[in-house]
């Protein structure tokens, strides 16, 4: 095995939903940054970057989160908690931001610029097609039916509801909340993610725009060993791996 396996190896064996933080030992707030910017270097759908990440660390505001985590030993022990968002109300913006990140980038590079007509087919036209919503969800519907026309001339995707388009942006932000608990984990320090909590609450009381939504909320600090509350268990791999 590669050194660098045996290092990423040694990260995911350490790491482990810690419920019980250490109150006394330093914990570098630094480290929850340097690990939110690896975050946003996960691999998410069309580089759409749908997401937000936001920190909680006045302690008013974790005790009132923690409340709405309700009462987990996991949010009120934490030393910090971050809040992954999905943002999918943000496609205009964000497709427009990667539109004009191309032209900027091909605009150096005219011998190569013709590829440029194919993002901007993508972010330009396509995205828009694909996250356009409205109220009704009858776009939707809309597509849907396109899709399923299409589907008997070639190879089609079939997510392309409202719903489905919540599962997609929710996949990207889960990646970045994992790629965010490994980078803590090598940072030296633990994290609990979690998902038992009041949303509405949540988004009321820390005023979160309108059209997002959790993803999940994470816990971080320095580990304890009381905090990890069993061995690890896991359903055999033979079970889930198959080969095909
Ligand atoms: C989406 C998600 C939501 C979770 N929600 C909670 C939670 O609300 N409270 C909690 O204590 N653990 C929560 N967990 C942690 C899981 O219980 C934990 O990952 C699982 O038991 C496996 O243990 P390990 O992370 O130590 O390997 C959550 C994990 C995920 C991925």
């Amino acid at each position: 095995m590669k050194e660098a396996a045996q290092q990423f190896d040694a990260i995911v064996q350490e790491r482990r939903s810690v419920r019980i933080y250490d109150q006394e030992s330093p914990f570098d707030s630094d480290a929850v940054q340097r690990s939110l910017e690896r975050a946003a270097l996960a691999p998410n759908s069309s580089n759409m970057q749908l997401w937000e990440f936001y920190r909680v660390q006045d302690p008013e505001k974790m005790r009132r989160i923690a409340q709405y985590c309700m009462g987990q030993k996991a949010a009120t022990t934490a030393r910090e908690l971050v809040l992954i968002v999905v943002r999918r109300d943000l496609w205009k913006q964000r497709s427009r931001f990667m539109l004009q990140a191309y032209e900027a980038y091909y605009a150096e590079r005219p011998e190569i610029a013709h590829r440029l007509k194919r993002f901007r087919s993508y972010y330009g036209r396509l995205m828009p097609m694909y996250y356009f919503q409205d109220w009704l969800g009858l776009w939707g519907r809309i597509r849907q039916l396109i899709v399923f026309f299409a589907s008997f001339r070639r190879p089609v995707v079939w997510q392309v509801r409202r719903q489905d388009l919540r599962v997609v942006c929710h996949k990207s932000a889960a990646l970045a909340a994992q790629t965010f608990m490994l980078s803590m984990t090598a940072e030296g320090y633990a994290t609990c993610p979690m998902e038992g909590f009041d949303s509405q609450k949540v988004k009321r009381f820390l005023g979160l725009p309108r059209g997002s939504e959790i993803n999940m909320i994470i816990s971080c600090g320095p580990p304890t060993p009381e905090g990890i509350y069993n061995e690890r268990i896991r359903v055999p791999n033979d079970s889930i791996i198959f080969k095909l």
